[in-house]
């Protein structure tokens, strides 16, 4: 077995000017290493810490209260049970004899923090400080790993969460593809599970995520996706979007917030029958708070939380805004649902999805077993929201940045367009065969962008055999969707931005088995028809409406990620538009 070995004791023994020896990148926490660096000075004496060690048991981390009474120290014993739950869990499935991993390996970031601040590292801390972009990335660290360790490794996450790590396209396509049912499961997001609490489809296992899978992506198709009907509603919204750009008459402008607006625009109109002016305030701060939530998720902080959680949930940090940013969105979605009961039509038919969600809900009243509840209906509105407002618009964003950088991409998608579509027709997703250049461009844009590049976390619903090992049910997997994009073997120079890579020796497009943005398999995203007519319409009319420019020459800008942990955040950017000599008066079909 392959055993990386580490282990750090003695938190308060000497540990002489650790903090010297960290790198610049955990300077990212200062502020919230200041907080804990105080709780830890005035209220907690930590002990002793053990990183898990392949087949060491598992050890904790102990504790001991300094001074009773403070609210740290109530919070920190406050976990105990839990605490002890989930070792006895973890101790279980790790089982020298029936696991076989080929390897165990430490995530060691997190207790490197603890030990910094357990060592005085934060008395000249700049509490101004803010999460750098610099901040190392976890997907690089986690992925980097498979060159020791082969593409299935197991990554403690802290003391008592363990994870397999599959890296590559054939070992996700082994797992998620092939042996699709055991794998469906949904893991752990430590970020988000306070709120969702397995709740709503995203969050959702066994029956309840069955019931709520099939009935959302009716539901969605109901209301028009994939048919004629959706798509007219995308084009109007795109239409504005077009117009918005347009006032800002060349000005150098960040387009992030416009993007993300149109785009949640129609997931709103989807979810609660409603498109929301760029300029409304309330809609802006959803919106914002949509931006948060993403980044707060995917900050070095979030990635922290997820080893940690159990340690420092009760603790103040930055866990309260994201959760401050997902209660705004979760309180938009409980005021729309209020509305809505109350000028339900319960005869029918849905307006929307809160509507169908309510006449469902009606419909398995008497139903004790049913999962048609207040609960399960918020937290899956909510998460459709988040995902309408931040992922498409950012992935948009993603491309134009490209074509900024790379305007003799931008030229040729431009002559395509200009030759493909008539003069003053808004593009359509039949266009889309007419556009394989343009098509190549946007799939290569979202490959490099690898929006979710740790995947989201699953669980095997059963013990498993895979590749030789045994996964006791529940075990944690974590398919790096980034490792798959980027695959060497698959995807030559995977870091290069090369749209040919989906074009055949005849200029077709063709789409390699990787690309896998979307995920596959049971979980596979439930919004990839709906991101897919967006990402398309929103692209071509922009690029068809405009020429694009930036106030920076293409060398200063950057492509790399703003932040990276589990989305990757593209950076921002200022764009100038001007509009496109070609097809003065834009018109729908
Ligand atoms: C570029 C756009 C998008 C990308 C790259 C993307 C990617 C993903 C990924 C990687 C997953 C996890 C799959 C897994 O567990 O293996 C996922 C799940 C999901 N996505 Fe998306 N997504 C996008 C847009 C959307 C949109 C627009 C919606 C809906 C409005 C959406 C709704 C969902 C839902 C509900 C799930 C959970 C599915 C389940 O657990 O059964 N996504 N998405």
């Amino acid at each position: 077995m392959n055993v990386a070995k580490l282990s750090i004791t003695g938190l308060t023994e000497s540990a002489p000017n650790l903090g010297d020896t960290l790198d610049s990148d955990y300077t990212t926490f200062q502020q919230y290493l200041l907080l804990m660096g105080h709780c830890l000075k005035h209220g907690l004496r930590a002990k002793k810490t053990f990183l898990v060690i392949a087949d060491d048991p598992i050890k904790t981390l102990q504790m001991e209260p300094h001074r009773p009474g403070i609210p740290c120290d109530m919070a920190v014993r406050g976990q105990d049970s839990s605490i002890k739950e989930s070792k006895t869990h973890v101790s279980q499935k790790l089982q020298p004899e029936t696991v076989e991993d080929p390897s165990i390996l430490e995530a060691v970031d997190g207790l490197r923090y603890l030990k910094g601040i357990a060592c005085g590292h934060l008395s000249d801390v700049n509490l101004a400080a803010t999460p750098s972009p610099s901040s190392k990335e976890w997907y690089l660290k986690v992925s980097g790993l498979s060159k020791k360790h082969g593409p299935v490794f197991t990554v403690h996450l802290g003391p008592w969460r363990h994870v397999v790590v599959l890296v590559g396209h054939k070992a996700v396509q082994e797992a998620l593809g092939e042996q699709a049912e055991g794998f469906s499961g949904r893991g752990i997001l430590a970020t988000l599970d306070q709120t969702f609490d397995g709740h709503g489809v995203f969050f959702a296992n066994g029956e309840r995520w069955k019931q709520l899978r099939k009935f959302t992506m009716l539901a969605l198709r109901d209301l028009g996706m994939g048919r004629r009907e959706g798509e007219e509603l995308m084009q109007a919204e795109v239409q504005r979007l077009v117009e918005a750009f347009q006032g800002t008459e060349g000005r150098p402008f960040d387009p992030s917030l416009l993007l993300a607006q149109a785009t949640s625009n129609i997931v709103c109109l989807l979810l609660f029958g409603l498109r929301f002016s760029y300029e409304d305030e309330e809609f802006q701060a959803v919106v914002r708070a949509a931006g948060g939530t993403l980044l707060g998720i995917s900050s070095p902080w979030g990635q922290t939380y997820e080893m940690f959680s159990w340690f420092l949930q009760p603790l103040p940090g930055p866990h309260t805004q994201l959760l401050r940013h997902l209660g705004t969105l979760a309180a938009f979605t409980a005021q729309q649902v209020q509305q809505h009961r109350g000028n339900l039509d319960t005869s029918g038919p849905a307006r929307d999805l809160v509507d169908a969600f309510l006449l469902k809900m009606a419909q398995e009243e008497q139903n004790p077993s049913t999962e048609f509840t207040e609960k399960n209906l918020l937290m899956t509105v909510t998460y459709l929201l988040f995902a309408g407002t931040m992922t498409v618009g950012a992935t948009v964003r993603y491309a134009l940045l490209l074509l900024l950088k790379y305007p003799e991409v931008q030229k040729k998608v431009r002559e395509e367009l200009t030759r493909e579509l008539q003069a003053g027709q808004a593009p359509s997703l039949g266009d889309r065969a007419r556009l394989p250049y343009t098509d190549a461009v946007l799939h290569e844009a979202q490959r490099l962008l690898a929006l979710v590049p740790m995947g989201i976390p699953h669980v095997v619903t059963r013990t498993t055999q895979f590749r030789g090992y045994t996964l006791p049910q529940g075990t944690e997997i974590f398919p790096l969707l980034g490792s798959v994009l980027h695959d060497p073997e698959v995807f030559e120079q995977p870091g290069e931005f090369n749209p040919g890579r989906f074009l055949d020796a005849e200029g077709r497009f063709k789409k390699p088995e990787a690309f896998l943005p979307y995920s596959l398999g049971k979980r596979i995203c439930l919004g990839e028809g709906l991101a897919r007519a967006e990402l398309f319409l929103f692209f071509t009319a922009i690029l068809q409406a405009f020429s694009l420019d930036s106030p920076c020459p293409p060398d200063a800008l950057s492509l790399q990620p703003a932040v990276s942990g589990l989305f990757n955040i593209p950076p921002a950017f200022q764009l100038q538009v001007r509009p496109a000599d070609h097809h003065p008066a834009v018109q729908t079909r």
